[in-house]
């Protein structure tokens, strides 16, 4: 049994699950709008799950597909929502051994800052990087990196955008919300689906946009990587807790190869139409291990 954390609302949820159901492997949503009946122990013997009336062991469960996590629907109270919360998540963190990606990795994902500060001390070159809502320090990074710098979330959902001098001069706009600044990389971007298996897709993404996912006619060719940038995808993948990953790259102008982030849940049926590599293939032989 697989189980996809997401429902039909989500196009990669959908896919995948039936993608499974076409192999006649048992398959099904966790929404967790629909809170489950759960039955959850310590020693883990007979921990089971009831969605929709099917009663699931988790023994027989050999992989969760995590791709859309809706927390769960407030009820009644502040004290039943937060043991509800805990009681779900205590299990689900539980599950990290089989989870394509963990509770755990996810929450890393959306505190940016603390990614790349993991990153940078271990070694994996990252674009210099601030948290900021102090203005002078704003000014000042801007100066040290010649005027040339990114602005996007510390916990994402918005795009990339270059600082340009009148957003600068406008000395209001970090008063209400820290956000993240970064040397920008000028060059292109790389895409990177690594498995904890050792698979490793890699592709360039020819965008006319400073993020790629605003210019829809983007271009993806195959971009294989040298052996020490593969060695540093997979060692990414340890230092977050992730089993597989979608990986942003820059490479700048000059050839290096600098790191954005790593997501856990990425999309990839694009990436992997435009490019023919086994993406989908891969995290199924994973989610079933065979
Ligand atoms: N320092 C940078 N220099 C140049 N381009 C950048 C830089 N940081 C980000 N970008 C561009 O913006 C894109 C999106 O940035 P990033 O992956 O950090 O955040 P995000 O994708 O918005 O986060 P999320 O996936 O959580 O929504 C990158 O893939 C890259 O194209
Ligand atoms: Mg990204």
């Amino acid at each position: 049994m697989i189980l996809i954390i997401g429902s039909d609302e989500d196009f990669h949820s959908k896919y995948i699950l039936e993608k499974l159901h076409e192999q006649n492997t048992p398959a099904k949503y966790f929404d967790t709008r629909k809170y489950p009946v759960l039955n959850w122990s310590p020693e883990g013997e007979n921990d089971y799950i009831i969605l929709d009336d099917e009663k699931i062991y988790l023994k027989d469960v050999t992989g969760i597909y995590w791709r859309w996590y809706y927390g769960v629907i407030y009820g009644t109270s502040d004290i039943v929502y937060r043991e509800k919360t805990s009681a779900l998540e205590s299990f689900l963190c539980s599950l990290e051994d089989i989870s394509w990606n963990s509770l755990q990795s996810v929450e890393l994902h959306r505190k940016k800052g603390l990614q790349s500060k993991i990153m940078q001390n271990n070694g994996i070159r990252i674009p210099k990087t601030i948290v900021t809502n102090d203005q002078d320090a704003l000014e000042k990074f801007y100066l040290e990196n010649n005027k040339n710098i990114i602005y996007k979330p510390v916990r994402g959902g918005a795009y990339t955008q270059k600082l340009k001098e009148e957003d600068f001069l406008r000395k209001d706009t970090l008063i209400n919300c820290p956000c993240q600044l970064q040397e920008c990389i000028d060059g292109i971007d790389i895409r990177v689906y690594a498995f904890e298996t050792g698979e490793i897709f890699s592709g360039e993404i020819l965008a006319n946009s400073i993020d790629f996912r605003a210019d829809d006619k983007a271009k993806i060719n195959k971009h294989p990587l040298p052996e020490n940038i593969q060695k540093d995808c997979l060692k990414i993948l340890k230092l977050l807790g992730l089993k597989y990953s979608g990986i942003d790259i820059r490479l700048s102008n000059s050839g290096e190869y600098v790191f954005i982030e790593a997501n856990p849940a990425p999309m990839f049926t694009h990436f992997e139409n435009m490019t023919g590599y086994e993406i989908t293939n891969t995290l199924i032989k994973n989610l079933k291990k065979v």
